[in-house]
């Protein structure tokens, strides 16, 4: 029997609902601040059981008091969704391959970003591709030299999966042929059906903790950024914010992807639109406002 039938989630009060996603919002940026209690409920429900805690209330204080800020990553983790599989949109990996890498075959040092990576599927597409697209084998001391890919979420719980790179069957369907047994370890005994990618593509993935709307500590700039699927969440204020630190982030000419359902209209930004979810840093860059462009 499952939970639900046991136990029927409780109402949250509006008083509760306007503290949870008021500092949802405030330290992460993420807004459901109108009209998603049934979900907010549903959800942390499921949490707050988990956590032994008998209401709304002491489920609240308890991330409040929290001060490794661990347990408010995983309410927020409950409130957002960290789906993702391996080439989504692929649209992106498509020009990819026809226009950012053609243009990157000669550098000495290949870095991507993936600024909401979630459990590794779009990091570890990415190294695929370019893998694929230089013929270099995965075990290549060239790869390993010249290629890394820079892998950031707010959750720690999607990076430490990220970070294992372990990956049921069925996640795998529909990859390019030849890519399992390239890019995989099948799992034996215990781990049937289970693939984990192999331990020298790991190493080309760096993984760390970032929150989108906190100050950017790195200072690299790259040719690529990945940041999709996860500014749904945010308001126009914040989308602008993360917006102007991904673009600081960018090389000139470098281009950033955003997620197909998600677009930057109405946002103030400097970036020229190129195609559905793909924007590019124009060349000698200057702080020219685009308002309202894709
Ligand atoms: C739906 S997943 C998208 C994964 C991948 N980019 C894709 O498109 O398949 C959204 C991810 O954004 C992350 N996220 C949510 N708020 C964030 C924030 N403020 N900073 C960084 N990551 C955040 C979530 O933890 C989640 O892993």
């Amino acid at each position: 029997m499952s939970d639900s039938v046991l136990e029927p989630t409780p109402q949250i009060s509006q008083r509760m609902y306007e503290r949870i996603t008021a500092l949802a919002y405030e330290r992460c940026g993420v807004d459901l601040r109108r009209g998603k209690e049934q979900l907010v409920s549903v959800r942390l429900g499921k949490k707050m059981r988990e956590s032994g805690c008998k209401s709304y209330e002491s489920y609240f204080e308890q991330v409040e008091q929290d001060r490794t800020g661990e347990t408010l990553i995983a309410m927020i983790d409950a409130l957002t969704t960290n789906y993702t599989s391996f080439l989504r949109e692929g649209a992106h990996f498509a020009y990819m391959k026809e226009h950012v890498l053609p243009k990157l075959e000669k550098r000495e040092r290949l870095e991507i970003w993936s600024a909401a990576s979630s459990t590794g599927e779009e990091i570890f597409s990415i190294l695929f591709t370019i893998l694929d697209h230089f013929s270099w084998a995965p075990d290549s001391p060239e790869a390993a030299r010249r290629l890394k890919v820079r892998g950031t979420d707010i959750s720690t719980r999607a990076l430490r999966a990220a970070q294992a790179g372990v990956y049921a069957e069925e996640r795998l369907e529909g990859l390019p042929a030849g890519w399992s047994r390239r890019y995989f370890l099948r799992g034996t005994g215990r781990q049937q059906g289970q693939y984990r990618v192999k331990p020298e593509v790991r190493k080309m993935a760096e993984f760390s903790r970032f929150n989108l709307i906190d100050p950017e500590p790195d200072a690299r700039q790259y040719p690529l950024i990945l940041c999709r699927n996860v500014m749904i969440y945010f308001d126009r204020m914040t989308q602008e914010k993360v917006v102007r630190t991904l673009t600081g982030r960018l090389e000139p000419e470098g281009h950033l992807f955003i997620g197909h359902a998600e677009s930057l209209s109405g946002i103030s930004h400097s970036l020229q639109y190129v195609k559905p979810a793909i924007f590019r840093k124009p060349c000698g860059a200057g702080q020219e406002s685009n308002r309202g462009a894709r």
